[in-house]
């Protein structure tokens, strides 16, 4: 009887002292591996120069997970990620696209809109409806109807600066040197917009505020499917994707 309650009186004791004491901090843990990224792709409003870095929190792990390969392999060209990602693992880059896929993180609050109400029309246009007689089809149609990504490999794009998505457009518009060096649906798609288009369309996006709602949005668009998963096979079937 003695030895019942001494044990049980060790128990108790172990297990108030498991209560307080704080667990010891295990140093490599995901948000000490992403502290270097974090600097540019962090929490804080970014201003002036650093307004350029594109918001990566919540976006699909695939996605993430190709431009981490993209940029490693020399793919895609920004040379502080590069070093940074420089001879890691498939493993590691996406360990680090899950984190940062699941990472909820407010958004910043949108640009003001310079444009003019044509402009606004235009991008308004081409966003929700495309232009059939181009072949270009609505961004929607593959970013989803809000405009916040379809599972598993294409971004949103809202959150994003106006500067960043116009340069992007500007990568995909003057070749692949520096994003996407295999044709796909995306650069196609650049190709097609003309300059003041693409400009019109990344005022009218960064402008766009984005509710709580939305960022909380639990059920992602089903994937693509058909014609369009067809035009972006090149991104969909690149091997290692997401399983
Ligand atoms: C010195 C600042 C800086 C650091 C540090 C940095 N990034 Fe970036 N990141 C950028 C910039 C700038 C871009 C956009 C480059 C471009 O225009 O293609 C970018 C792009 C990205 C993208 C693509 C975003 C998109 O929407 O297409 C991902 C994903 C990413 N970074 C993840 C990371 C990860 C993970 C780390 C840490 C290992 C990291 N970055 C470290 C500045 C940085
Ligand atoms: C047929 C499907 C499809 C359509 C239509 C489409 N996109 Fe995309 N978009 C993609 C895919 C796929 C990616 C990811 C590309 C990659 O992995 O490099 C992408 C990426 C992007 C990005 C990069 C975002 C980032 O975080 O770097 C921007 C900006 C973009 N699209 C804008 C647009 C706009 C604006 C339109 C409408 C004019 C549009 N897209 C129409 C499939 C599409």
């Amino acid at each position: 009887m003695i030895r019942v309650v001494l044990i049980a009186f060790l128990f108790f004791a172990d297990f108030a002292i498991a209560n307080t004491i704080p667990p010891v901090e295990v140093p490599d843990t995901m948000s000490e591996r992403v502290k270097a990224c974090t600097a540019c792709h962090g929490k804080e409003d970014k201003q002036g120069r650093d307004a350029y870095y594109p918001r990566i929190a919540g976006k699909p792990e695939g996605y993430l997970f190709n431009q981490l390969r993209n940029f490693r392999d020399e793919r895609r060209h920004y040379r502080p990620m590069a070093l940074l990602l420089k001879g890691l693992p498939d493993q590691y880059l996406r360990d680090m696209a899950a984190y940062f896929a699941s990472l909820k993180q407010a958004f910043p609050p949108p640009e003001p809109l310079k444009s003019s109400p044509a402009e606004i029309e235009l991008a308004r246009r081409l966003i929700t409806q495309g232009d059939a007689g181009r072949k270009i089809p609505a961004c929607v149609e593959c970013h989803g109807k809000d405009l916040m990504g379809t599972e598993p490999f294409i971004p949103g794009l809202l959150g994003l600066p106006r500067v960043y998505i116009i340069a992007q457009f500007g990568n995909w518009q003057n070749g692949g040197a520096m994003r996407g060096e295999t044709p796909d649906c995306m650069s196609e798609i650049a190709k097609q917009l003309t300059t003041g288009e693409a400009s019109a369309i990344a005022a009218w996006l960064a402008a766009q505020p984005v509710s709580e709602a939305l960022s909380e949005r639990v059920n992602p668009t089903a994937p693509l499917h058909g014609k369009l998963a067809e035009r972006c096979s090149s991104i969909v079937l690149q091997s290692g994707g997401v399983q």
